[in-house]
């Protein structure tokens, strides 16, 4: 698709009317961008086969890679969803709304296209006062993956929305820098023994404290073509740059030792590198283009800095220009901190382990 991308934004006086522009394209089978408090979603009536294949196109997203369902009442669970198990409320009044989907058996008011022609359906409730809004007023369930190109960081800002998809979408709601920063947590309870399928906002120790056990389904690492993965997206390219990444990880003083060295390096070659570092690294290295991860003992920073630190220093228009980028991978690795080393060990070339 190739047409102008409406941009909407949401202060006090134009709120209202942003909001009933965005329900009018999303009943029209449009599509909209909007945020929630992970990361922004391109959103489209998840119950319309032609609206959800504009997403699709949209991003260049694999067919049977399939989406999160967001919905803004669990009394609208039963239109998509059935046999739900007791867990899965247990979940739900403990992280709804918030940063963990479900994957549930699916009814067949969902169309294929949505769930990749699963027999199951990822749901989600967004913390997030714009989403909510939205899907209310629109009164449909609202298929939404990440709003970025297939394959690139996700979006934290609606400028993030707009270098990816201008052009391609109808419209964007700009709601402002998002909160975490990182996707959800994606919990599997169709079986006996719930799976964490992809680590998110919801971090795992606070999932053990509701369920007796869980299993982990992910790996850190891309998954090899022909692997069978029990979620599709496992399979593909994620968060990358177009730059070289370089994850160095292991004990704060070794990453610090290997990341200098690097840096020193690469400036022999004549080659430029650009760091997205720990405030407490970046005390003792230096390179012309940085970003802060913020503070290694705070995942949360990390994972709200993550994906537009990797933007920043790709710099496709922001004339950064460094041929390589070097990621301190120090950051505790605890509650969100192991999604954040999950999607850089994704995003990353060469991992270096010191
Ligand atoms: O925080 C988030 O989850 C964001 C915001 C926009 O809500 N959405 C998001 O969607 O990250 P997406 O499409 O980028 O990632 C969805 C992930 C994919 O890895 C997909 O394979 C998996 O969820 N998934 C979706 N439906 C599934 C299903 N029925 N079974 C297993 N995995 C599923
Ligand atoms: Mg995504």
């Amino acid at each position: 698709m190739n047409c102008t991308t409406l941009i909407l934004n949401i202060g006090e006086s134009n709120y209202k009317d942003s909001i009933s522009k965005a329900v009018h394209i999303l009943k029209q089978g449009g599509t909209v961008a909007f945020p929630t408090e992970t990361v922004y979603g391109l959103g489209a009536d998840a119950l319309n086969p032609v609206a959800v294949r504009k997403i699709f196109e949209a991003k260049g997203r694999p067919a049977d890679n399939p989406l999160i369902v967001h919905i803004a009442s669990i009394d609208t669970l039963d239109t998509i969803a059935e046999d739900i198990p007791p867990v899965a409320f247990e979940l739900m009044g403990a992280f709804w709304p918030g940063p963990l989907t479900l994957v549930l058996r699916r009814k067949n008011t969902v169309p294929d296209i949505t769930t990749g022609g699963l027999n199951t359906v990822a749901v989600r409730m967004p913390d997030n006062p714009v989403a909510l809004a939205l899907i209310r007023e629109a009164g449909m369930p609202l298929a939404a993956p990440s709003a970025n190109t297939s394959g690139r960081p996700s979006p934290t800002t609606a400028g993030h929305v707009m270098s990816d998809l201008s052009g391609r979408i109808d419209a964007v709601i700009d709601g402002g820098a998002v909160e975490v920063g990182v996707e959800s947590t994606v919990l599997d309870v169709t079986s006996d023994v719930p799976v964490i399928l992809r680590p998110g906002g919801v971090g795992v120790e606070d999932i053990r404290k509701h369920v007796g056990e869980v299993l982990i389904g992910y790996t850190d690492v891309e998954v090899g073509e022909g692997e069978v993965v029990r979620s599709p997206g496992m399979k593909y390219t994620h968060y990358s740059p177009d730059t070289r990444v370089i994850l160095v990880e292991g004990e704060s003083a070794v990453v610090r030792a290997k990341i200098s060295e690097l840096v020193e390096s690469y400036s022999k070659k004549n080659m430029r590198a650009g760091l997205l570092i720990t405030d407490e690294t970046a005390e003792y290295v230096h390179a012309d283009k940085m970003y802060s991860l913020g503070r290694r003992n705070e995942p949360e920073d990390a994972a709200r800095n993550l994906f537009a630190g990797l933007r920043y220093l790709d710099g496709r228009n922001a004339g950064i220009n460094v041929d390589v980028i070097i990621v301190d991978g120090s950051v505790k690795r605890e509650g969100v901190g192991a999604a954040v080393l999950n999607r850089l060990r994704k995003a990353a070339d060469e991992l270096v382990e010191v």
